[in-house]
């Protein structure tokens, strides 16, 4: 059986709801008639959710995620979006713990295991971002720092949550580990936190994924799919990856 992939469009902050409606449209008309296991996520900003909700009540294949997530359930708490809320507009999905919030919003292994869990709680899948700097991976300390951000994610159901492996200096650099070092540390992350408890529904890569490398990586063991920034944006680029992925 050919194996499930996903493929997560993390389009960060950037589009504009015109530029929205115009890739998904197209994405649309390029995948609705795909055949083969894969899962297509694309994680708008907040705003521009509907749109692709729209496009998805109408059977579109197109799955939505959020960027982020409230760690509450509800309350007085300007500017935060609640899992609920997302669940209601028709996310599914959730990315949580990117390094872009981990660095630019203090975002703590606790707080993350916190998002994910409220998450969960409203029937969203999150996926959970996890990864080394580079000063880490210079030092071979990848295995030790996933080690512990996974430590904070013992109480997490993770049957039900996607890992994505994105090494900080990969993304939006160009630069990507090499496939042994990319299926070691997967390899890992599919590993159960504690004896008893059960391992990640899949693990994904990110960090400059491209048409270029996409077959490669996605070929890589323990690799389930790619989250992708940058050459997310671009729909043709996107539309090319999401074959890729569905060859198998
Ligand atoms: P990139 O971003 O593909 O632009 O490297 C990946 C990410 O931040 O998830």
């Amino acid at each position: 059986m050919q194996p499930h992939r996903y493929i997560i469009a993390n389009w960060k902050m950037h589009g504009t709801a015109h530029r929205v409606r115009e890739a998904v449209y197209a994405l649309d008309n390029a995948t609705r008639l795909l055949s083969g296991a894969v899962s297509i996520i694309l994680a708008l900003p907040f705003p521009y959710l509907h749109i692709a909700a729209v496009a998805r009540s109408h059977g579109s294949r197109i799955q939505l995620a959020a960027q982020d997530v409230s760690a509450h359930a509800e309350g007085a708490y300007t500017g935060e979006v609640s899992a609920t809320m997302l669940r209601d507009v028709g996310a599914e999905f959730v990315v949580v713990g990117h390094s872009e919030r981990r660095q630019h919003h203090a975002e703590t292994d606790t707080l993350v295991a916190t998002k994910a869990t409220a998450a969960l709680g409203a029937g969203l899948t999150p996926i959970i971002c996890v990864g080394e700097t580079l000063e880490q991976y210079k030092a071979k300390q990848t295995i030790a720092v996933l080690g512990q951000q996974m430590q904070a994610l013992q109480r997490c159901e993770l049957s039900q949550c996607l890992l994505a492996y994105e090494p900080i200096w990969a993304i939006g650099s160009g630069l990507t580990p090499n496939r042994d070092e990319i299926a070691a540390a997967t390899a890992f992350l599919h590993t159960p936190t504690q004896e008893g408890r059960d391992s990640a529904k899949a693990v994904v890569y990110g960090g400059s994924v491209n048409p270029s490398n996409a077959a490669e990586i996605l070929a890589t063991s323990n690799v389930s799919g790619a989250l992708i920034g940058s050459a997310s944006l671009n729909e043709a680029s996107l539309i090319t990856m999401v074959q890729i992925a569905a060859k198998g």
